[in-house]
């Protein structure tokens, strides 16, 4: 079996498939860009405009915003009339580049790009010699994380993600225990701590650094169901078990899986309800091919996940740890009721509803 899409071997089509990926890689950079200048919120409330206008209404530097332009001229993004010499962000574009366009704004995720860039030559020695880098090797990316999360996660967690777990809305607003297991910035567990005020809601992560992100992140909101606390997953520490432990984007990339798992399966009540959030993909390269993000997944694992779990001489999982490792993971630590789930127009994440059973 060859694990080759497909392609054309002409030298000169070659060639042009690496200058698109050339393009390609740096639109990705100029949108993330344009995403934190905020420079496609404000094109999609102005009409066409110059140059001159877009950088007075966004409180940028006109050289600069005219350069970003041509790029996303280049890029077929933005429409350009030579004639008054102006600029328009097109309405279909701007569904899928503005804050407003939530959950849908893909801006958010080219951010990964310039994260991992960051770390290029610590990467490089790391091809060389092992090892891996820590979290704090990666400035922005608990911001970044948490901004992904918003969209990918809280936006459809009423509506979407909880429905998927039966009885689990009605035991919520009853009021039961609920732990979020390397929470991040916080935004999962702080909504779902908003939605139901009679249950308790507790946070945890390695990282200082997002823990402080979290708090600052709730602390206007005067939850009183909700706290965080910096705990390594990896030795929890509670007096009592939880009804529903959560894990959000939070177990490929542990240096030990196997013992967080287990320390999970710990903390539960008996019948209580792990909820696991992580990448749809298979472990075996080319079951992947037809996957949307298939490249992305491989290089945010390579420049992040994996390399973070190497960081603690960890199991260095990776991204795309797929599917069938976290099914055998999962029943190795004794969990036996196990289903897996999708949302419709979710390409990117299974839903693990996996039940506590002791009898
Ligand atoms: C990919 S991020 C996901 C964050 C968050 N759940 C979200 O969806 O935005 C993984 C998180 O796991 C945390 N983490 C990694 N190892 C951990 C450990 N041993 N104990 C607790 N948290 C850990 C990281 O600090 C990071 O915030």
């Amino acid at each position: 079996m060859t694990t080759n899409i497909l392609k054309p071997k002409d030298p000169l089509a070659i060639a042009s498939e690496l200058l698109d990926i050339l393009n390609h890689g740096a639109l990705s950079l100029m949108i993330s860009i344009g995403h934190r200048t905020q420079l496609f919120d404000v094109m999609a409330n102005l009409p066409p405009s110059t140059s001159d206008t877009i950088a007075e209404a966004a409180g940028l530097n006109e050289r600069y915003v005219r350069e970003w332009l041509g790029a996303m001229v280049m890029g077929g993004i933005i429409t350009y009339h030579p004639n008054d010499r102006t600029y328009e962000l097109p309405s279909e574009y701007a569904a899928f580049l503005t804050r407003q366009a939530t959950p849908n704004n893909m801006a958010v995720a080219m951010q990964f790009i310039p994260v991992l860039a960051q770390v290029e030559d610590e990467i490089i020695r790391c091809f060389q010699q092992g090892g891996g880098l820590p979290y704090t090797a990666y400035p922005r990316f608990h911001e970044v994380m948490a901004e992904d999360s918003g969209q990918s996660v809280v936006a459809v967690l009423d509506e979407g993600i909880l429905p998927l777990v039966p009885r689990l809305t009605a035991n919520l607003s009853e009021g039961i225990t609920v732990l979020d297991v390397g929470c991040g910035g916080g935004k999962a567990i702080t909504k779902l701590a908003q939605l139901y005020p009679r249950s308790q809601f507790v946070g945890v992560d390695v990282s200082e650094e997002a823990i402080a992100l979290a708090k600052s992140h709730t602390e206007a909101l005067g939850l009183h169901n909700l706290t965080f606390e910096v705990q390594d997953a990896a030795n929890l520490n509670f007096q009592q078990p939880f009804d529903l432990i959560t894990a959000f984007d939070a177990i490929h990339d542990q240096a030990y899986p196997d013992q967080v798992l287990k320390n999970i399966y710990e903390n539960l009540k008996d019948q209580g309800i792990f909820l696991m959030q992580d990448i749809r993909a298979s472990r075996d390269v080319h079951q992947n091919l037809d996957h949307p993000a298939r490249t992305f997944l491989y290089t945010v694992s390579c420049l992040h996940c994996m390399s973070v779990s190497l960081a603690n001489n960890g199991a260095g999982l990776g991204t795309v740890w797929g599917e069938e490792t976290a099914l055998e993971m999962l029943q190795d630590v004794g969990f036996q009721d196990i289903s897996v789930k999708q949302l419709p127009h979710d390409p990117m994440n299974n839903f693990y509803i996996v039940q506590k059973n002791t009898d």
